[in-house]
């Protein structure tokens, strides 16, 4: 019985500290760092591995409207009818906290790269048998493209130390 107490303290201390930044204590978890500028976004483009680098942002904003009713992108954001985006590449396929996967994505094993997803959103289910994610696919390589540098750009993404 004592670690709930200590939960409500460690709460009530969390949203001192808020508080004390002048943020609105009504807001759980506010994102570990800023939304990139239109420029630093640019620079994150262009510092993407080929062929992510030569994509057009605004053309992945606008293939992106067709996931937006089903996945959020923000930090910290909700999970819908499918999962919250944030960090997805990199991150192990099917373990966003608090979204109920499909047994076939919980079980699947590999790590989220821009390949990964072009195969994903070419056709969900030919790449992954037995998904929940009911989405026909993107069938133009270029909006793919174009989709996957939208989402390393506002997901987080960093790309690995060049060797
Ligand atoms: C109709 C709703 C819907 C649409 C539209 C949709 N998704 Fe999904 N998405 C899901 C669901 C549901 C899952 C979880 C699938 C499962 O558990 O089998 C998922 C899973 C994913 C995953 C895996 C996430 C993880 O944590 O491993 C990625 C990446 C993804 N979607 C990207 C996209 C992109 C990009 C688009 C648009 C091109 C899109 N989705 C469109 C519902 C949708």
């Amino acid at each position: 019985m004592r670690r709930p107490a200590l939960i409500v303290l460690a709460a009530v201390a969390l949203a001192g500290c808020s508080q004390e930044q002048g943020s609105d204590a009504s807001v759980p978890a506010a994102p570990a760092r800023p939304a990139p500028t239109a420029e630093e976004k640019v620079a994150l483009l262009t510092g993407l591995p080929a062929p992510w680098n030569a994509g057009d942002l605004d053309n992945g904003r606008r293939a992106f409207a067709r996931c937006r009713s089903c996945h959020t992108i923000t930090e910290g954001g909700p999970n819908m009818t499918g999962p919250n985006l944030y960090g997805v590449f990199g991150r192990e396929v099917g373990i966003h906290p608090g979204f109920n996967y499909s047994s076939a994505m919980a079980e699947a094993d590999f790590i989220w790269d821009g390949e990964r997803l072009d195969h994903w959103l070419e056709n969900p289910r030919t790449f992954l048998r037995g998904t929940k994610m009911s989405f026909a696919g993107i069938p133009d390589p270029e909006d793919r493209r174009d989709v996957i540098a939208f989402l390393k750009v506002e997901t987080g993404y960093t790309p690995p130390p060049q060797p």
